[in-house]
């Protein structure tokens, strides 16, 4: 121990050596490779820390996506989420988070003409995405189509070249809409729909889901804006379980189309992005008013959970469910009101004065309306979260991109408490079994 510990650091005691050490605090953290040198012997591992679900850890440092869970903020590359999906679009915002800054009109110009060329994917998706049972659900047909991408760019490997990620990280933000309206189609029995590159984004992802045999299909714009605006919301969201997912996987400097396959798989699940689906299948079982005051007892028996409700950052509100919430009302005036609105709205009522939520902090979360904005643009819940993991492409790939850059980032490699047998002495089936 140092005479003097320097004001930036903590002074801890092992009480079972009486030793003193001084550890640096940094950014409000203490390097946990620090707490290493705290050993009882010089020939036992030093301290580590335990933190399953990585509640308390740092595990990197990143420029990407600013949350203040308390305060309800969020904000990519220090623009507030507010201004966003109120004045930009979604392409506008991957090119925030892709590249750091808003683009000039020329760059802005370029990447748009860059992601609307590369929408189309290669000839024979078609034939594997055939191959799928017609009951298929589409976030597999999605995380299985990312992963198929890496065997037609092998390219995609020398991920340490500047313009070859580029051009990856273009390919699969242009791709992603063309996966997820096939997939959706797939499951309709419909032909898939080629991009129209005469379209935006948002619109062109439309036209491929629901394109018959007009000459052309122009979404009502208030629509485009709608689901323009939901992609923006989800864009990023720091270090979630599917970002986690995709550094995760990326630390392992594989290609970034598997690193983003493993994020799909991340989202694909009820407690993170699959809770949107989980929320109509909620609201649709309790079918009435009447019915919410027993489910709430149910949920607050344990028996189950109020879907769209809680989080572990956000801690007074969700920045995107309030303008979710706003969104609601611009889709509804075109498609008429989903009549599981009233439900929704019941139940967070009465789950905002209710004590168990109110204890916990539990408020509605980005899942708890953006379900019923999809079912009003007739999307059937499976794709629910398709429509996430377009959105969240760019900010997969933002953070990919700042992991491979980042010299402190090493191979994911967690420690265990191991609480397993040690040094049985094994004997033969054939001994064991007569
Ligand atoms: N309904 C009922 N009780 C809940 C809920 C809920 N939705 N969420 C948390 N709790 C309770 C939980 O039982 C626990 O109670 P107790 O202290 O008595 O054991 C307490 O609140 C803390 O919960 P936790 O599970 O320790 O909190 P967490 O930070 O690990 O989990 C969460 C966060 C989002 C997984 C959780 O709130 C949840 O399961 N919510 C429902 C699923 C959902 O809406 N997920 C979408 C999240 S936002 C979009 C995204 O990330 O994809």
């Amino acid at each position: 121990m140092t005479d003097v510990a320097a004001k930036d650091s903590l002074t801890v005691t092992d009480n079972r050596t009486g030793q003193q050490y001084d550890i640096a605090i940094n950014d409000n953290t203490i390097a946990a490779t620090d707490l290493g040198q705290i050993r009882l012997t010089d020939d036992e591992p030093g301290l580590a820390t335990y933190d399953p679900g990585f509640v308390n850890t740092a595990s990197c440092r990143s420029a990407v996506t600013f949350i203040d869970g308390d305060k309800g903020i969020l904000e990519y590359r220090g623009y507030p989420i507010e201004q966003l999906a109120e004045k930009s679009n979604f392409l506008e915002v991957a090119y925030l988070l892709v590249h750091g800054a808003l683009p000039s009109k020329e760059e802005y110009d370029a990447w748009v003409h860059e992601i609307t060329y590369h929408t189309f994917v290669h000839e024979n998706v078609k034939g594997f995405m055939h191959g799928f049972r017609y009951d298929a659900h589409p976030m597999g047909m999605l995380m299985a189509s990312v992963g198929a991408l890496s065997t037609f760019y092998p390219d995609a490997r020398n991920i340490s070249d500047a313009d070859n990620r580029h051009m990856q990280i273009v390919r699969m933000i242009a791709k992603m809409p063309t996966l997820g309206a096939w997939s959706f189609r797939h499951a309709q029995g419909k032909p898939f729909v080629y991009p129209d590159n005469d379209l935006g984004y948002t619109a062109n992802f439309l036209s491929m889901l629901f394109k018959m045999s007009e000459q052309k299909f122009e979404a009502d714009p208030r629509l485009v804006k709608a689901l323009d605006v939901l992609f923006i919301l989800h864009a990023d969201h720091e270090q979630n379980c599917s970002t986690n997912a995709v550094r995760s996987v990326g630390s392992s400097q594989v290609d970034p189309y598997s690193a983003v396959a493993a994020g799909v798989g991340a989202l694909y699940g009820p407690l993170h992005g699959g809770a949107n689906e989980a929320v109509l299948r909620m609201l649709k079982r309790i079918g009435s008013k009447e019915n919410i005051p027993a489910f709430i007892e149910g949920v607050k028996d344990g028996n189950e959970r109020l879907m769209g409700f809680g989080h572990r950052v956000y801690k007074n509100f969700d920045p995107r469910a309030t303008i979710i919430k706003k969104a609601c009302d611009d889709v509804f005036e075109v498609t008429g009101v989903n009549p599981l609105l009233e439900i929704a709205k019941e139940l967070e009522k009465i789950a905002l004065e209710d004590e168990y939520f109110v204890k916990r902090k539990l408020y509605p979360n980005v899942d708890f309306y953006s379900g019923l904005i999809y079912e009003a643009f007739q999307f059937p819940p499976e794709m629910f979260t398709v429509l996430f993991a377009i959105g969240r492409t760019p900010g997969w790939l933002a953070q990919w991109a700042e992991l491979v850059q980042d010299k402190d980032q090493k191979i994911a490699r967690p420690k265990q408490i191991y609480t397993g047998d040690r040094e049985l002495t094994f004997t033969a089936a054939s001994e064991r079994w007569k």
